[in-house]
């Protein structure tokens, strides 16, 4: 993968680490690391975007304690490297060697991409496809990241994979990991469905709020009878989607909770 120079920023946070984090998640927002030292909690965040940390600082009562020029690898450092299981069955391992025996192992070094799985809205997201996905059926990832559900997918038998996302530098690393892991995925550039062609049994996006809104609206051209997993979505804006839902007729199947976000399970006409 491609190394570059960035700006790593260190800031202690006023507010709680969750409310930060959710913060930095609404807006998309997923190069950082959190470090807790015995009395504090620091944040270390990469990125050469001052307005952005500008807000950050506003919106979390945060103060910059450091500022300094380094290269990208530099933080995937601070990133978990201890194997855990994501769903029954199948292990993410951030260190690249673990053995595999006889567990599915997905191989995942932290990286610039949105994804290593121990995310709540990850796992989430994971879960849902795992309880869902039936053998030799078409998966769809939206807002792929790392590649992580779309590689998890192929893994759990769906008989063909497309993962899209807007940003170059995921596609990039999402390539990067499904070839390290030996598994056939393909991958699109696309602003959620713009280039997207087919049905698919399985849709799976864990987006902002946001964005999933503005996907609602163009579930109807990829689904037939489908199950739509939707992740990212924090408790309290859980009632503007479902109510989206219900204007596009879409019914809920499930839905679950974990720390301060919702998944939901749709089943689409
Ligand atoms: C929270 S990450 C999820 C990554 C991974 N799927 C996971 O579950 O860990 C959201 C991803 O959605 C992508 N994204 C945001 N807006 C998008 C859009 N309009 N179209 C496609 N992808 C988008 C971002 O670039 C990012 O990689």
């Amino acid at each position: 993968m491609r190394s570059y120079s960035i700006t790593e920023w260190t800031v202690e946070p006023g507010k709680p680490i969750e409310e930060v984090e959710e913060y930095l998640l609404l807006q998309g927002f997923s190069s950082y690391a959190v470090e807790f030292e015995s009395k504090r909690t620091l944040v270390k965040l990469y990125t050469d975007d001052e307005l952005f940390i500008n807000d950050l600082l506003i919106h979390t009562d945060s103060k910059i304690l450091s500022k300094k020029t380094t290269c990208s690898e530099q933080w995937y450092k601070y990133l978990s490297k201890k194997p855990f299981e994501l769903v029954k069955g199948v292990w993410i391992d951030p260190s690249g060697r673990m053995i595999s025996d006889e567990k599915v192992v997905i191989k995942m070094t932290p990286s610039a991409a949105f994804g290593t799985g121990d995310h709540p809205t990850t796992k989430l997201a994971a879960r849902f496809l795992a309880k869902h996905l039936k053998e030799s059926c078409p998966v769809l990832d939206v807002g792929c990241g790392s590649g992580i559900l779309g590689i998890l997918a192929k893994l759990l038998g769906a008989s063909s994979v497309l993962c899209v996302d807007i940003d170059d530098m995921a596609l990039e690393v999402a390539h990067f990991f499904a070839e390290g892991n030996a598994v056939s995925v393909e991958f699109k550039k696309s602003d959620l469905l713009s280039n997207v062609s087919g049905v698919y049994d399985i849709v799976v996006a864990n987006i902002v709020t946001p964005v999933l809104m503005k996907l609602i609206d163009q579930l109807e051209c990829v689904t037939n009878n489908s199950t739509v997993i939707f992740s990212g979505i924090t408790k309290k804006e859980k009632p503007v989607i479902i109510e989206a839902l219900r204007k596009r007729g879409l019914s809920l199947l499930e839905e679950e909770e974990l720390n301060s976000w919702v998944a939901l399970v749709i089943k689409t006409l």
